[in-house]
């Protein structure tokens, strides 16, 4: 038996996919080389934004031609989409014959069994089952043999009021964190020298558990074979003192933070719910700059949040300007069902919402060629991921750019010292430094 799984969305769906092949794997289940020949076709769905939402219907309709080969073949949809809409979606596309979401997915061994006795199996919950940390007995399979994603935290607990998240995942969950050591040793065993930390809210961890997530980033490092450790996403408002110390203290977190922003205007980010002003905002990042050297930044930014004016909007391009940012992750507000922005008045014509974006990516194109050229010259460390043409070896730095390096020795999976010689915006090319 072969599955095929298609993952839209964020780092959490796509770990979400790499359980659910460990455990497809647990059941005896192949990867297919293409959905065609696939005996179980997943999608694992995205709804953060209204394109995403299209994709999956466009995809099913591409993947119900595998019945006409095939008609034993399932179809199932899990993830986000499939937790919003429900039935719903079972009445839009009657070709799924399984349905589950991130609350569920260590039920999915009873789906298949259930969908090949002919049933609709479909299992979407209200709230999460008592037993998901089931979930965790699986293992995960991954592409990439030296950094792995762990999932430390379902859910969400903020209400930003443009966002399905907390609908669709649930409540804040921290994992535990014997389960996650777990996890993390496991990995190390495997070979996997990059350990990121996932979770929609993660400096939030442990807050639920009476925990502190500087605690979890201590002990990650405690386990031998660690070497380095990042995190995905960091919320400015949980970000505090203790964190960033325990940043700046322990060796293999990287010197790199993923912290959206959202908007500049303070009365949009108040509108947002996001709990924090522009000022604050900033605050957090002169705190990191000053325990964390050489900090890097990234961040994620809606454009054209209802009642958005062309003032407001300045501010957020005022705020790429001031932190220079070496990846903004910029998305047109898509009003969400059933989210307080939804309904509010005044939402943005898209022809401006476009406009605003093209001068945000301008702004940001030119920041980036700035600070893409500082790093010539400069002293890296990489940790070499893959290999092109035999000798090419291409890995992240620290601060999480992407560069390359010729050797004649195997360097895959190593960490190396190199010398950056040329500088571009999304790549970099590097001596090797004995
Ligand atoms: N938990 C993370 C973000 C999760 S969603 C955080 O709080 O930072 C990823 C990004 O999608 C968000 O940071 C936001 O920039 C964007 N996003 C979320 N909802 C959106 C919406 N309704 N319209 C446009 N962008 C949205
Ligand atoms: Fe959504 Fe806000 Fe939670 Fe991020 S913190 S997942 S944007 S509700
Ligand atoms: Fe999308 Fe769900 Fe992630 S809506 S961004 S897949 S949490």
């Amino acid at each position: 038996m072969k599955y095929y799984i298609k993952t839209f969305g964020c780092q959490m769906n796509f770990n979400d996919s790499e359980r659910i092949k460990g455990l497809l794997r647990t059941l005896g289940y192949q990867e297919a080389e293409s959905w065609q020949e696939a005996d179980l076709i997943l999608i694992n769905t995205c709804t953060i934004r209204e394109k995403p939402d299209q994709k999956v219907f466009s995809h099913l309709g591409e993947y119900r031609k595998i019945k006409e080969e095939n008609p034993k073949a399932l179809i199932g949809v899990c993830g986000c989409l499939a937790q919003r809409m429900g039935y719903q979606l079972v009445q839009k596309a009657p070709v799924v014959d399984i349905m589950f979401s991130s609350f569920n997915i260590h039920q999915l061994p009873e789906l298949i069994q259930r969908a090949q006795a002919g049933y609709k199996a479909i299992a979407i919950l209200e709230e999460p089952p008592q037993d998901e940390d089931k979930l965790w007995e699986y293992p995960t399979v991954r592409d990439n043999p030296y950094c792995a994603y762990v999932t430390v935290m379902k859910g969400c607990d903020k209400n930003c009021t443009y966002c399905v998240v907390p609908k669709t995942r649930g409540r804040q969950r921290s994992r535990s964190i014997e389960s996650i050591l777990k996890e993390v040793k496991q990995l190390v065993a495997e070979g996997v020298k990059e350990i990121h930390l996932l979770g929609q809210n993660v400096t939030a961890w442990g807050q639920d558990i009476g925990s502190h997530f500087s605690e979890l980033l201590y002990r990650v490092a405690e386990v031998d074979g660690v070497e380095r450790i990042r995190f995905t996403t960091g919320h400015p408002k949980d970000l505090d003192e203790k964190i960033v110390k325990a940043m700046a203290e322990i060796p293999q977190v990287c010197e790199h933070i993923h912290l959206p922003f959202q908007a500049g205007s303070d009365r949009i980010l108040k509108l947002m719910d996001r709990g924090y002003t522009k000022q604050e905002y900033l605050e957090k990042i002169e705190m990191l700059k000053e325990y964390v050297k050489g900090i890097t930044f990234s961040t994620d930014v809606i454009v054209g949040f209802p009642t958005e004016t062309e003032e407001d909007f300045e501010e957020t391009l005022d705020l790429l300007k001031k932190v220079k940012f070496e990846q903004v992750f910029s998305f047109k507000y898509s009003p969400r069902p059933d989210t307080p922005a939804y309904s509010m008045q005044d939402q943005v014509p898209d022809e401006i919402k476009t406009e605003r974006m093209q001068r945000l990516l301008e702004l940001q194109k030119s920041i980036l060629g700035e600070i893409a050229k500082s790093y010539e010259g400069t002293l890296q460390e990489l940790l070499v991921e893959s290999v092109e043409d035999g000798n090419k070896f291409i890995g992240r730095t620290r601060t999480n750019r992407w560069a390359s390096v010729k050797s004649r020795e195997n360097l895959l999976g190593r960490v190396v010292k190199v010398k950056v010689i040329r500088s571009h915006p999304f790549s970099m090319e590097c001596e090797l430094l004995n």
